[in-house]
C-alpha cells in the first residue's frame, strides 16, 4: 500500500461488517437534528402519528422529535461511498455525514453525481504527485477514487472526443479550496497535453502556464480573516488545445472584482 491509498481508497473494510448491519436494523438507526452537530444519529423507539421517540446513540438520551424532522439512515454497506448518488436514502443528514466520514478519513473528494465536492483538508497531502496524476491518465472516471484529476481527465478525454470545448467549474466559500484545486487543474493538463516530447520534461509553454499563477497571485491576493491567501478577483482561464490535443496557448481574464 502506497503512502497516497490511504489517501485516495481510504479504509472502507467495514462496509461488509454484519454486525453494524444487524445493529442498524434492530435499532431502526434514523437521523435527528441536534443544533451542536446537524444531525445525530438515534434509535427509532415509538412512533405516533406526528411525534417520535427517538433514542440518541451517543447519550443514551430519549427526544420527542416530529416526525418529518426525522431523516432515514443509509444501512452501513454504503458508510464512505465514493459517489453520493448511489445512496438509498438520499437527504441532508445522509449527504453530511458520509461528507464528513470520509473526510475524517482523510479522503476530501467525494462525487456527488456529476459533481465533485471538496473539503479544503488545510495540510499538505500526498496525492498530487506526478505518480498519482499518471495513475488517473485516460482511466474512467468511476475504475478510480474521486480526484480532481479524474474530473480533468475526463473533460480532456471528452473535449478530444467529441470535439467540442468543456468547462470546469470550481466554487464555494472563500478558503474553501478553489484556487488551489484549479491550479491542480492547470498541473493536471500541463502533464498529459504537454507537446514535450521527452516524458521528463515539461514543455516551455507548460511551464509558463504554471509559473503565472504565483504572479496573479502575487499582487491579486490579500490576507482575508477566511483566507491568508484570498483571491480578490475571479478567474477565467481559457487554455487552448491543438488538434492532438497538445496545448497551443492560455489566456486569463480577470472578472468578479471582489472588494
Ligand atoms: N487540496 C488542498 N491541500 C492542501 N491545502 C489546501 C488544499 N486546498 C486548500 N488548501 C489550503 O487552504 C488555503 C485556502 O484555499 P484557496 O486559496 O484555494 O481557497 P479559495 O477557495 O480560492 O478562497 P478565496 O475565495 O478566498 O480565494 C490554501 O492556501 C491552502 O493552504
Ligand atoms: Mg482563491
Amino acid at each position: 500500500m502506497s503512502d497516497a491509498d490511504k489517501f485516495l481508497y481510504g479504509d472502507r473494510s467495514g462496509i461488509n461488517n454484519p454486525l453494524a448491519q444487524a445493529d442498524w436494523a434492530s435499532k431502526k438507526l434514523v437521523w435527528v437534528p441536534s443544533e451542536k452537530l446537524g444531525f445525530e444519529a438515534g434509535s427509532l423507539k415509538e412512533e405516533k402519528d406526528e411525534e417520535c421517540v427517538v433514542e440518541l446513540v451517543d447519550s443514551g438520551k430519549k427526544v420527542k422529535v416530529n416526525k418529518d424532522d426525522i431523516q432515514k439512515m443509509n444501512p452501513p454497506k454504503f458508510s464512505k461511498v465514493e459517489d453520493m448518488a448511489e445512496l438509498t436514502c438520499l437527504n441532508e443528514a445522509s449527504v453530511l455525514h458520509n461528507i464528513k466520514e470520509r473526510y475524517y478519513s482523510g479522503l476530501i473528494y467525494t462525487y456527488s453525481g456529476l459533481f465533485c465536492v471538496v473539503v479544503n483538508p488545510y495540510k499538505y497531502l500526498p496525492i498530487y504527485t506526478e505518480e498519482i496524476v499518471n495513475m488517473y491518465k485516460g482511466k474512467k472516471r468511476h475504475e478510480m477514487p474521486p480526484h480532481i484529476y479524474a474530473i480533468t481527465d475526463n473533460a480532456y478525454r471528452s473535449m478530444m472526443q467529441d470535439r467540442e470545448d468543456q468547462s470546469i467549474l470550481c466554487t464555494g466559500e472563500s478558503g474553501a479550496g478553489k484556487t488551489e484545486n484549479t491550479k491542480k487543474v492547470i498541473q493536471y493538463l500541463a502533464h498529459v497535453a504537454s507537446s514535450s516530447k521527452s516524458k521528463k520534461d515539461q514543455g516551455e509553454l507548460e511551464k509558463q502556464l504554471l509559473q503565472a499563477n504565483p504572479i496573479l497571485e502575487a499582487f491579486g491576493n490579500a490576507k482575508t480573516v477566511k483566507n491568508d491567501n484570498s483571491s480578490r478577483f475571479g478567474k477565467f482561464i481559457r487554455i487552448n488545445f491543438d488538434v492532438n490535443g497538445y496545448i497551443v496557448g492560455a489566456n486569463i481574464e480577470t472578472c468578479i472584482l471582489v472588494k
